[in-house]
């Protein structure tokens, strides 16, 4: 079957069927503040790391909610790690509270001042990444008309990661048990993986700061 987005077959596909095939989705579990002080914290599946070295990572905003504002404001913002753990914590900081209502709170969490930024991360969360902005771009359409949608793309400028979920030398996603977005209100969790080389990578490092060439 093929058919373009506007022209869905609505008795058939009720709903867009984009977010069900965009999966799954990491999640940005973003924390900001603002210079009042004010903490915020939200979940953004329309995630993820762009660039391997320096870091870089982005959300996007569907339209000018709080993250995007506070991350604008103050030029930082942490990305925490969603777990099975904390499905229910993550799912309650997306209630939409109002401006200097702390979700953090709302959610039952522990705000710990950050390390290089001024952004809170999740105590209860097994990594964060403190981030500042890089860049903050309009997304447009087609004609070049500007959406309501804003991504916003920051460099990591510090790593938090709890030590029990580190084995052999590598970040233990089984341990850590990631959850991930899929469409409708179906979720995905971590709990099996498979390894595959590159063909053209052995025994190269996975990502990082580039080799000095002589
Ligand atoms: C798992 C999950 C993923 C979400 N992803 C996005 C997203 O990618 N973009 C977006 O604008 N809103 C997304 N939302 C909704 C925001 O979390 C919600 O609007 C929240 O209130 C925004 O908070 P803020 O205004 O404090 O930033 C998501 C919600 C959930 C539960």
């Amino acid at each position: 079957m093929f058919f373009i987005p506007e022209n869905r077959n609505k008795n058939l596909l009720p709903n867009d069927v984009f977010k069900g095939l965009m999966i799954p989705r990491p999640i940005g579990w973003i924390s900001t503040t603002n210079h009042a002080g004010e903490i915020n914290l939200a979940p953004y599946s329309f995630f993820n790391g762009f660039f391997s070295w320096p870091n870089i990572l982005g959300f996007s905003s569907e339209q000018r909610k709080d993250s995007l504002v506070f991350a604008e404001e103050t030029g930082e913002f942490t990305w925490n790690m969603a777990t099975w753990d904390l499905r229910q914590h993550m799912n309650l900081s997306s209630e939409a509270l109002e401006i200097g209502t702390s979700e953090f709170e709302y959610a039952g969490l522990t705000p710990v001042p950050g390390k290089a930024v001024k952004a809170p991360r999740v105590s209860e969360s097994p990594a964060s990444l403190e981030c500042k902005v890089t860049q903050i771009v309009t997304l447009t359409d087609l004609n070049g008309d500007k959406t309501s949608g804003t991504v916003v793309f920051g460099q990591v400028v510090g790593v938090h990661i709890d030590q029990k979920f580190i084995t052999d030398g590598h970040v233990d996603a089984i341990k850590l048990k990631p959850i991930a977005r899929c469409g409708y209100n179906e979720y995905t969790v971590i709990n099996e993986i498979f390894t595959m080389e590159r063909p053209d990578n052995a025994g190269k490092p996975f990502g990082g700061e580039p080799e000095k060439t002589k």
